[in-house]
């Protein structure tokens, strides 16, 4: 990001402090919303997973195609069951939120089934623009069942939603269209809206959770909404929220804006950063997506969580290979669009699931 920050004739600190920014994913054309999502969940899922799952929601705001459903394309390559529902979710960064809160319902009903839940997104603002350094991309895949291994769901949850023009993009475009300043202050009032409606309806406060996590945009915009939940608190009180939302932004301060997967990236960073957290912890769970949909509900750690991390994902984000700004504007200039037919050259991509290119319109999915 500073190297970038040069480039851009802007002050290094503007991006690392002022949007809390430290690295940004770079996509390759090789990857798209529907191999990401793969990718994430072929990591995750152990054969006993792919037996009981009989629901794939699969959340994306950067969706392949208009009618056919990123799921379809990733329960495929997993190899999962054909006697399954598969689905694409929209609503901006909120839609993993949506899957995991419908896939909750599904498995209340449905107890010896799993669902599995993945946020995939390319976060695309243009070169040269403001958006620029919010950029970013990744996926996050989540199993959803009744025995919870990491983190249990709880029963409320407070939601508001409003028809804003905040953020959006026109299905002409490959990059969103923004009103930032806007956009920012929105998201803090949602969160003020659904934090203050989620502690009525509860009774719960501040003090019940031992720490709270954001959608992040980029980190900043989540240090910004932390600050108004601890406003009214003892300072030395505080600390300890500021210090939980270090480790939470961790990860996302080296990937950039995962729009869908955002969140629950966090969520991982909390849960492999912090050395303060223990089973029976509740963690508040923020929840943001423009247009704009709010969410705030909560979760209790598990017993044992710590063995069912991977803490893979330091090691996975270090193998990440550094491009210049030159070669970074090339790659983002190359993504594949409207055409009928490209071959995409798959070399020197180590992912197991990759794009190959288009033929007559379709994508060309493999696994290497
Ligand atoms: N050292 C330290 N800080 C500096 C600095 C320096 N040298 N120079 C500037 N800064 C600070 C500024 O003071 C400012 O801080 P505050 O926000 O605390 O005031 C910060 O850096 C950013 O500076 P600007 O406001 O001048 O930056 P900008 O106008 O160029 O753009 C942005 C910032 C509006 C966030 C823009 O990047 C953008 O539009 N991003 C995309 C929209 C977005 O992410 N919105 C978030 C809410 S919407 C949402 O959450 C859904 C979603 O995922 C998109």
């Amino acid at each position: 990001m500073a190297k970038l920050a040069k480039k851009r004739n802007e002050d290094p600190n503007k991006y690392l402090i002022g949007i809390g920014q430290e690295k940004m994913a770079v996509i390759p054309p090789t990857q798209d919303a529907v191999t990401l999502a793969a990718n994430a969940a072929d990591t995750i899922l152990t054969e006993e997973d792919k037996e009981k799952i009989d629901l794939v929601l699969v959340a994306t705001e950067s969706g392949v195609d208009n009618s056919k459903s990123s799921a379809a394309y990733v329960s495929e390559l997993l190899g999962l069951k054909h006697n399954i529902r598969t689905l694409e979710l929209k609503q901006a960064c909120y839609a993993a939120t949506a899957g995991i809160q419908l896939a909750k319902g599904h498995i209340s009903l449905n107890p010896h089934k799993k669902a599995l839940v993945i946020g995939t997104d390319i976060a695309r603002y243009g070169l040269k623009t403001p958006g620029e350094p919010t950029q970013g991309g990744g996926a996050v895949a989540m199993v959803i069942s009744a025995d919870p291994a990491v983190l249990a769901l709880e029963d409320a949850s407070s939601y508001y939603a409003k028809d804003i023009m905040d953020f959006w993009r026109p299905l002409s475009q490959t990059e969103a269209m923004v009103d930032g300043k806007y956009s920012a202050n929105v998201y803090l009032e949602f969160f003020e809206q659904v934090f203050h409606d989620f502690q009525e309806q509860t009774g719960l406060t501040l003090r019940d959770f031992t720490a709270l996590l954001f959608h992040l945009p980029y980190t900043k915009q989540g240090l910004k909404a932390l600050r108004l939940a601890v406003e009214n608190i003892d300072p030395t009180q505080a600390t300890k929220y500021f210090n939980e939302f270090e480790a939470s932004r961790k990860y996302n301060k080296l990937t950039g804006n995962l729009y869908t997967g955002s969140l629950y990236l966090s969520l991982l960073s909390l849960l492999e950063n912090s050395d303060n957290l223990q089973a029976g912890d509740r963690l508040g769970l923020f929840s943001y997506g423009s247009g704009a949909q709010g969410e705030f509900f909560s979760g209790i750690l598990q017993e044992n969580y710590r063995q069912h991390l991977t803490n893979k994902t330091t090691s996975l984000l270090n193998k990440r290979q550094e491009v210049s700004v030159a070669e970074y504007e090339k790659l983002f200039n190359s993504v594949l669009t409207n055409e009928k037919n490209r071959t995409l050259d798959t070399t020197s991509d180590p992912a197991t699931y990759v794009l190959t290119g288009i033929k007559d319109f379709k994508r060309q999915y493999q696994k290497k």
